[in-house]
């Protein structure tokens, strides 16, 4: 196997391969191949590996920015990378992330950029980025996907929003559009339940503290949903024998073990409208920004302010 730039009369088979290699994703990620090769602005570089004079794997860079303080970066994204499905699993597309990266570092590159999977690039050297202080460009992309290798002209300050070149969002390429719905362990939490001793109060309580639609609770119900908020629901499920919670709990007592933390615009406004609903401050308080907040049942909850 042998791995050599990419040229100009390569790119029909780099795009069949590109596209038996991502399936159905397959006709976006060629797109992206095709602009790579035909829009010298973007300044892409790839290379392939050849077998027995076929084709079979490739790579490209295409350069993105650190948004740093100091200076703007430029800093090459590797995507995409593609091995054809029957030479797989044999070292080629380890073979030509290697061979990317060390251009990139030949060429003075302090980094290389990319989002995937962290099972896969976590053993060619990748690290998440954004524990080093390189924020990802879109929250589409989940945290620990985007990843980056720190090469030789790297330096300390090189930190910031790392911009993606426009040719990725003209693509839609820039992450999983709906990972977080998805889940990215494939598993969502979809509701809370908060436990009431009295089911129709509490679902009011939490109804009238976050303007929802107080809702119907029948005759006879022992759970209620409250309105979907940013994806996720809350729910009061009707718990008779329920012990109330003791705050802050010691020994013995009662502790809370889950609880809710509700963001508000202005903390005095939100615990008066809280108060109002029927919640009562805590007599412990042991954060400035933070109220701890009793629900008619006892439950505790905090009130805080983005500082
Ligand atoms: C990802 C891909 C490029 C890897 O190419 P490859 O030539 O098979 O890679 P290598 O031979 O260097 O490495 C294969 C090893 O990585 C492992 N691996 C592959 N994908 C993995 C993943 N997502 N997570 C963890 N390990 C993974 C394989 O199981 C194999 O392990 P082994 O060596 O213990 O058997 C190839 O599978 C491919 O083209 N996939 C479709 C396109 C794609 O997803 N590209 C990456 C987009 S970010």
């Amino acid at each position: 196997m042998e791995i050599r730039a990419q040229l100009p009369g390569d790119l029909g088979e780099v795009l069949a391969l590109t596209r038996l290699a991502f399936g159905d994703e397959g006709d976006e990620v060629a797109r992206l191949v095709a602009l790579q090769a035909s829009e010298p602005v973007y300044g892409s570089r790839g290379w392939v590996a050849v077998e027995d004079g076929r084709i079979v794997g490739h790579v490209a860079l295409t350069d993105g920015w650190i948004d740093a303080v100091r200076a703007l970066v430029p800093v090459p994204v590797l995507s995409p990378l593609s091995v054809l499905p029957d030479r797989q699993g044999r070292g080629i597309g380890g073979a030509l992330v290697g061979y990317a990266v060390a251009a990139a570092d030949a060429a003075g590159a302090p980094a290389v950029v990319l989002e995937g999977d962290p099972g896969y690039y976590s053993r060619l050297g990748f690290e998440p980025a954004e524990d080093r202080g390189l924020q990802r460009p879109s929250t589409a992309i989940p945290e620990r996907a985007f990843q980056w290798v720190r090469l030789a002209a790297y330096a300390p300050w090189m930190r910031g929003r790392f911009v993606y070149p426009d040719l990725f969002w003209r693509i839609g390429g820039v992450g999983l559009r709906d990972w977080r719905a998805r889940g990215a362990t494939g598993v969502q939490v979809s509701t809370v339940t908060i436990g009431a001793r009295d089911l129709p109060r509490l679902a009011r309580f939490y109804a009238e503290l976050l303007g929802l639609p107080v809702p119907e609770v029948p005759e006879g119900a022992d759970w209620v949903a409250l309105r979907d908020t940013d994806g996720w629901s809350l729910a009061i499920q009707q718990e008779p024998e329920q012990l109330r919670v003791t705050w802050p709990a010691g020994a013995g007592d009662q502790h809370m073990q889950i609880h809710l933390e509700i963001r508000a615009d202005d903390l005095s406004a939100a615990v008066a409208h809280a108060v109002v609903c029927g919640a009562s401050e805590a007599g412990y308080q042991p954060q400035e920004d933070v109220r701890v907040m009793l629900d008619p049942e006892g439950h505790p909850f905090c009130l805080w302010v983005e500082t």
